[in-house]
Formats: structure tokens, C-alpha cells, sequence
């Protein structure tokens, strides 16, 4: 057995259970990360060597790419978002949404006549690539951190970049999508040099993790 251990980020939230659940299919177990009332931030699973820490989405690819991670566990979304140099190897199946441009029915001729209008989004580098390089529109990016779907409500933006899951935020909001940018789902990242390093032991494990989905 590996005197290392290997170390996971994995974005806090329902990945990170959907990621556990993956892991104990193929033996790997920490059962003190499931007490619900723990405030430690960092587990270990001492059968299998590994260490698990649970982070902020958005900061789970910077954990990796500096190598205090050796893989983690994330969004697409927030993969493409936070553009780092890292791996990404595995599609997990799980966390299935789309990444849209949404608004009221009314904003739909805006998008079609490329408009100057203002994007509310938590996610200013794919509204950015979405609108400059793909649709050749300028807009006007407005960053929020969450509840993005209040900007048309209140007139704050014409739409939104966002997530959809089932649409239910969407409809009891009277929004509905308007453009879709890309599918979306939970991905495995590896720090570039943990892969050279520690190349058996990763394959191994994705292979593992690959037979189960
Ligand atoms: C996400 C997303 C949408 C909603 C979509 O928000 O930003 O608001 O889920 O899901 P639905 O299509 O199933 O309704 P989240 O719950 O992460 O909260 P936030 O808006 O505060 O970021």
C-alpha cells in the first residue's frame, strides 16, 4: 500500500454525497465525513489512504491545480468558469443540468437582433466566451452571487446565464430559457503532476470509478 496519501476536494453539497456514494461501491469508506453535526473539514479514509476535504465549488479546481488536492470532484460549470490548469478526466454522469441564457419571453427578440443588453450571472466568464466569441454580441456582464433569477424580475438585466436543472426556479419566476449554451455534469479533475506521480494509483482508481457508472 502507497505511503501517500491521496488527496480529494470535493465541492460541498450534493456532489460531494453523490461522490461518496461512488466511492463506497469501490471500497472506499469514511464514515465520520456522514455525521451530519461535524464541524472538521478534513477526513480520512486510513484502509485506503486517502483524505477528503470538502470546499467551496468554486474553489475546489484552485485546491487542485496548486497540488493540495490531488483530485477533486466539481461542476462543469464551475470548471469552465474557473478556466485552471487541470486535468479533467472522467464524467461522472452525475449533477446533469444546462448552462442557459434565460429571461422573460419578451427578451427573446432582444438576444435575436443583438441587442446591448445587460447578462446578470454568476458566471461572468462563460456569459463572456458565450456572447463575445460564439454569438459575436456585445452585452454588458453584471456578476451576482446567487438568486441570479431576481435580475429580469427586478430590471436589473434583460437575462440571465444560469444553471437549469429541472426548470422549476424558471417557472415560478415566469422566466423560461431563451438560448442554451451547453449540458452540464459533475467532473473528475487531477492535478497535473499528481498524475505523473502517482500515475497508477489514479488510473486505477478512475478505472474503478469508470465500471461503476
Ligand atoms: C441553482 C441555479 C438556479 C436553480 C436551478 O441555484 O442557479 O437558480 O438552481 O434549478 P432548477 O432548474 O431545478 O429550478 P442554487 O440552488 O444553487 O442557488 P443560487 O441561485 O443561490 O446559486
Amino acid at each position: 500500500m502507497e505511503d501517500r496519501y491521496l488527496t480529494f476536494a470535493l465541492g460541498k453539497g450534493r456532489l460531494a454525497n453523490k461522490t461518496m456514494e461512488l466511492l463506497e461501491e469501490i471500497g472506499i469508506h469514511c464514515e465520520e465525513m456522514k455525521d451530519k453535526d461535524t464541524r472538521k473539514l478534513i477526513f480520512v479514509d486510513e484502509k485506503n489512504k486517502m483524505r477528503f476535504f470538502l470546499a467551496k465549488g468554486p474553489d475546489v479546481p484552485t485546491y487542485v491545480e496548486y497540488g493540495a488536492a490531488d483530485i477533486g470532484v466539481v461542476g462543469k460549470d464551475t470548471i469552465m468558469e474557473e478556466n485552471r490548469r487541470v486535468y479533467e478526466v472522467l464524467d461522472l454522469g452525475f449533477g446533469r443540468c444546462r448552462m442557459c441564457v434565460c429571461g422573460p419571453e419578451t427578451s427573446r427578440e432582444l438576444l435575436e437582433h443583438h441587442e446591448m443588453i445587460r447578462v446578470a450571472t454568476k458566471y461572468p466568464n462563460i456569459a463572456k466566451d458565450y456572447f463575445y466569441n460564439h454569438k459575436h454580441q456585445t452585452v454588458d456582464i453584471i456578476k451576482l452571487n446567487g438568486s441570479v433569477e431576481l435580475g429580469p424580475i427586478v430590471e436589473l438585466s434583460d437575462v440571465i446565464v444560469d444553471i437549469v436543472e429541472t426548470g422549476g426556479t424558471l417557472k415560478e419566476n415566469g422566466l423560461t430559457v431563451l438560448e442554451e449554451i451547453c449540458p452540464l455534469s459533475a467532473r473528475m479533475i487531477v492535478n497535473q503532476v499528481s498524475m505523473q506521480m502517482q500515475t497508477e494509483r489514479i488510473r486505477d482508481l478512475i478505472d474503478a470509478v469508470k465500471k461503476r457508472l
